[in-house]
């Protein structure tokens, strides 16, 4: 098989952005609880946080993190997380089935983000609450002093505010497993009241209105339509979440799921300009991809505990990533990427032991996924604009999304530097690729992920079988790139 692709630093579709490559730390599992936080640990520093974990956090390139929920902030009384911890209540998690001990809430996680130099994204709650808590969370979290929530964060040890910029108006409200589960027209309402409120205590706040919890709820659509004509003029993006995994029609289907992402970002997109034109705006929403990954959501670990089990950071989630897994997660960033012009801010979910690139045991050593790799790549050479690539190949033929490339790719570039991400979705064959790359390039750099099998999975034993490693057949000769890409593998090229 063969593809030929076209890279010109005129095809530009906008800026790389930092907040593409956001996480997600959720009060799930063991994401908070023996993930970013394990006192008694031999790593852990003076306030409890796993320094090995801050360091693969760093590694990865993280720029954003999106707390505290997910479902889970649903059901979230932040005012339990902050104050003496000695005094702060246990809770039930009804989304996880779990207890929730409160030891870490938004005073820690600030603590945390600053070590690990990441923005942090805060969720409230629109689940169980409403408007006035989302209020009291943002004063204590932005207004530097002299009110009661704000003085309350200075008495409990941060004299300066932690300025959040981004806000999520709640979580998946449209979804029926959500606690305080909302019509379209309900959340839309109370999304509105909620953010115009917000803007009197801090006019430059960017917020986000819940989108579709996929593209394939039933609601998908109407939904955006519905939100964002009651929204409009209060929020700045909608949200759109999306997890895949290998279902029942097999493993080159599950190879092209980012055709799906394409399509979502594309409907999304076309429904918040329809709202727009509905009400002669020139304002353009964004797209939030805020939650983004592989999920094995059918297997035992995504099951909750039931009747009176309420453990404590129980292994909830832990899914075991396969160099396929990472092949369609460095595509899903490839789509991302492609979409810079619409997707403003995305989160991988999550960032550590729950459906995680970086996995910590209790009391033991970290760990790197097979989806770290693509992730820590894209995210520290992709710069500059981004281009749009154009890619004429063998194609597969899906049963969901007809005839798609094999190959798939997206470039960046930066004056002196560019760099090129590419997938072969192929499930047997190797494609040989030919880009034709702008004048004056030389190779810096070219490398492959991929192994003879495909379900090879990372563990805490070994996790560097499978890294990126030096792809010998890539070439350059005057501006003709040939590189040949195996089966099931994602690459970077380097150029300078
Ligand atoms: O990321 C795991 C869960 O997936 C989140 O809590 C929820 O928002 C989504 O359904």
């Amino acid at each position: 098989s063969t593809a030929r692709l076209v890279m010109n630093p005129a095809f530009t579709v906008g800026p790389v952005r930092r907040r593409t490559f956001g996480s997600f730390v959720e009060h799930l599992g063991r994401c908070v609880y023996t993930g970013i936080y394990e006192p008694g640990h031999e790593k852990a520093d003076e306030d409890g946080f796993r320094t090995d974990v801050l360091e693969l956090v760093r590694e990865l390139g993280v720029s954003t993190v999106r707390y505290p929920g997910g479902n889970f902030v649903s059901g979230y009384r932040w005012e339990d997380g902050v104050g003496p911890v000695d005094q702060r209540p246990q809770r039930l998690d009804l989304a996880w089935h779990s207890m929730e001990p409160n030891t870490v809430g938004t005073d820690e996680f600030m603590t945390w983000a600053g070590k690990a130099g990441i923005e942090p994204m805060m969720a409230v709650n629109l689940g169980t609450r409403g408007v006035q808590e989302a209020l009291d969370v943002l004063e204590y979290c932005n207004v530097p002093g002299g009110s009661h929530w704000a003085e309350q964060r200075r008495a409990n040890g941060a004299d300066e505010p932690y300025r959040v910029k981004m806000w999520c108006l709640g979580n998946e409200m449209d979804g029926p497993w959500q606690i305080g589960h909302k019509t379209a027209e309900e959340y839309g309402r109370v999304a509105a009241e909620t953010a115009r409120a917000m803007r009197m205590i801090d006019p430059g706040l960017e917020l986000v209105a819940c989108g579709s919890s996929s593209r394939s709820m039933p609601t998908f659509g109407e939904w955006e339509r519905t939100v964002l004509t009651e929204a409009y003029d209060q929020v700045d993006m909608i949200s759109a979440h999306a997890y895949y995994w290998e279902k029942e029609a097999g493993l080159q289907e599950f190879l092209v799921s980012a055709e799906d992402m394409d399509r979502f970002i594309a409907a999304v997109a076309a429904t918040a300009d329809t709202v727009a034109a509905a009400r002669k705006s020139d304002k353009v929403i964004g797209i939030s991809f805020d939650e983004w990954n592989v999920w094995y959501q059918d297997r035992t670990p995504s099951k909750p505990p039931t009747g009176d089990d309420w453990p404590v950071a129980p292994r909830l989630l832990e899914d075991n990533y396969t160099v396929a897994d990472a092949v369609v997660v460095g595509n899903l960033l490839i789509s991302l990427l492609r979409h810079t012009d619409r997707v403003w801010s995305a989160s991988q979910a999550q960032l550590v032991n729950v459906i995680a690139p970086i996995m910590a045991e209790p009391e033991g050593p970290v760990w790197k996924q097979t989806i770290f790799h693509p992730f820590a790549l894209t995210a520290a050479h992709a710069k500059g604009d981004v281009l749009r690539v154009i890619i004429d190949g063998s194609t597969i033929d899906s049963a969901e999304f007809g005839p798609v490339q094999a190959v798939d790719a997206v470039a960046t570039w930066d004056e002196a530097e560019g760099a090129i991400f590419l997938v072969n979705r192929h499930e047997t064959d190797t494609v040989s690729v030919t880009i034709e790359v702008p004048a004056g390039c030389r190779l810096t750099e070219a490398v492959t992920l991929n192994h003879d099998d495909p379900r090879w999975q990372a563990g805490p034993d070994d996790d560097t079988t499978v890294v990126p490693r030096p792809n010998t057949s890539a070439a350059l000769d005057g501006q003709t790139l040939t590189l040949e890409l195996p089966a099931i593998s994602w690459s970077m090229v380097r150029l300078s």
